[in-house]
């Protein structure tokens, strides 16, 4: 089925200039970008954006590094879209992502893992409402 997700490449990304490079790899396989964005997050955003993780030990760091840099928000459209885009994106903990995925080319940690994917169609839903509203 034909689905729609979000991809959110993170400031370690964007500081590092590999926008462009992570463009181009959502699209080599098969995505299509429906809608782009740059913008920051701040404090009242990133609380709702990370709501399930608010109040956890990582929240604080997450928090400061989502606010940290510039976002590139993209909502990505194919067949099977949020579970390819997990797939691609690779294990939370950059260090441990399989070689060729995302995370394992720009990530450098579990925190500053260089891009979200999200994680239902529930969740993408909810997530592209609340960027590109
Ligand atoms: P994302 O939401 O960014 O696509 O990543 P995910 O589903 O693989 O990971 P999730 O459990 O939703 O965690 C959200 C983000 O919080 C940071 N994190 N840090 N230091 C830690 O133990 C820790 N755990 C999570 C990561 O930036 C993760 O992407
Ligand atoms: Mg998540």
């Amino acid at each position: 089925m034909k689905q729609k997700t979000l991809l959110l490449i993170k400031p370690n990304s964007t500081n590092l200039n590999k926008i462009g490079a992570i463009l181009q790899i959502v699209e080599k396989n098969g995505f299509v970008i429906e809608d782009l964005k740059m913008f920051r997050m701040n404090c009242d955003l990133a609380d709702a954006f990370y709501v399930e993780h608010l109040g956890k030990g990582f929240y604080n760091e997450l928090s400061e590094f989502m606010r940290s840099g510039k976002i590139v928000g993209a909502v990505l459209s194919r067949e099977d879209a949020v579970l390819k885009l997990r797939e691609l994106v690779g294990n939370t903990d950059s260090t441990i992502a399989a070689l060729g995925t995302i995370r394992s080319m720009y990530g450098i940690s579990k925190g500053e893992n260089a891009v979200h994917a999200s994680d239902s169609i529930e969740s993408a839903e909810r997530e592209i409402a609340l960027i590109f509203k």
